[in-house]
């Protein structure tokens, strides 16, 4: 079962070959990634239309690519998968117009595949993979949550962010600080030189006794401080960063910590973007090896958006049974789609 994935939700074009007979985990043949961090960087933000618009120029030359490093002829794909969301209307669309017409012209079959359980089932390309069940901390762009998993498709979400999410909370504050988009590795590097307790900043509902995230009111009390140092931001910005590194780490790996001991379950799993900082894994390593949790993380660069993780979930969610190949070729994108909204019990 050969699976050829697409993941385009947003300023990433990700394209990926996976290979799921069998029953064991599927096996990643190649990938490759286009990131239009470099595009978007002018705007300090992802321009939705810029995004579509290069999505539907880098997919092909990437099928290309990964069709010759798996040494595979694209006849020989059995089914194509494409993120239907969450993401960006127009950009979803591109992967998803691609994927059918692919598939329509192949006569093969097509999948709709959630975003977010790729970002979770991403851990599965790891050396060290994770078993079920599972805590699953997703930190990315967009969504801050903790869910339980207890199998392929059973997702039960534990708590979210009321506002901003984790990833934005450091976009936000690392564009307060004039860093450039995306500002998540660009605070972290500069943190690296930084004081962690320089300022008191909040930590929003840690003691609120469930597991939600805020990360709102952080974001304003940078601000806040930014304009207090005024001409002395500059000297001061690794000392600001690395104290809005530390509050926004505190808090995930709390409320982490609060997830295990609520479930009382042992495997904490760590997906999206936000999970490539250095800070949160060395934090939640210590964390976890305290309560005796193994924590999984996916490779570094499957962190972010991929199509790997695209072809993996479409291929772990045929294992177990849960989708079926099919022809059928009309689609639709699903912008704003929960991930509950397709968990089963
Ligand atoms: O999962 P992802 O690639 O895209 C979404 O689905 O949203 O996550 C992107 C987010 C961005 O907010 C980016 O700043 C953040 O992940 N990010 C990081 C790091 N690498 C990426 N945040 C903090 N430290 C990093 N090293
Ligand atoms: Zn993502």
């Amino acid at each position: 079962m050969i699976i050829l994935g697409f993941e385009s939700s947003c300023d990433e074009t990700g394209v990926a070959i996976v290979d799921a007979s069998g029953t064991g985990v599927p096996k990643l043949l190649a990938h490759a990634l286009f990131s239009q961090i470099d595009m978007h960087q002018a705007y300090g933000g992802v321009v939705p239309e810029l995004a579509s618009r290069d999505h539907i120029q880098r997919v092909l030359p990437l099928t290309t690519q990964v069709l010759q490093d798996a040494g595979l002829v694209l006849n020989q794909v059995d089914l194509v998968a494409y993120t239907r969301g969450p993401g960006l209307a127009g950009a979803l669309l591109v992967g998803a117009g691609v994927a059918c017409a692919m598939a329509a012209a192949l006569g093969k079959s097509v999948m709709g595949v959630h975003h977010l359980e790729g970002h979770l089932l991403s851990p599965f390309l790891s050396n060290d993979p994770p078993e079920f069940p599972f805590v699953a901390l997703l930190v990315s762009g967009g969504h801050t949550q903790l869910m339980r998993v207890d199998r392929v498709g059973s997702y039960e979400l534990l708590g979210e962010s009321i506002d901003d999410a984790a990833g934005e909370a450091f976009d936000k504050s690392a564009k307060l600080m004039g860093l450039p988009y995306p500002g998540g590795p660009h605070l972290a590097r500069l943190a690296e030189h930084g004081d962690s307790i320089a300022f008191k900043l909040p930590r929003p509902l840690l003691h609120s006794g469930n597991l939600d995230f805020s990360f709102a009111g952080l974001k304003t009390a940078v601000l806040t401080q930014a304009k207090k140092l005024g001409d002395q931001l500059d000297a001061r910005k690794a000392d600001l960063a690395a104290s809005t590194q530390a509050a926004i780490v505190d808090v995930l790996v709390k409320k982490s910590m609060a997830a295990m001991t609520q479930t009382g379950l042992s495997r904490l799993v760590v997906a999206g973007g936000v999970g490539a900082n250095a800070l949160l894994r060395s934090e939640l390593n210590a964390a976890c090896a305290k309560r005796g949790v193994r924590v999984h993380y996916p490779e570094l660069h499957l962190c972010t958006d991929n199509g790997a993780m695209i072809a993996l979930a479409a291929g772990m969610r045929l294992q177990a049974g849960l989708e079926t190949l099919q022809g059928g070729y009309t689609f639709d994108v699903l912008p704003r789609w929960g991930l509950a909204e397709i968990s089963q019990k």
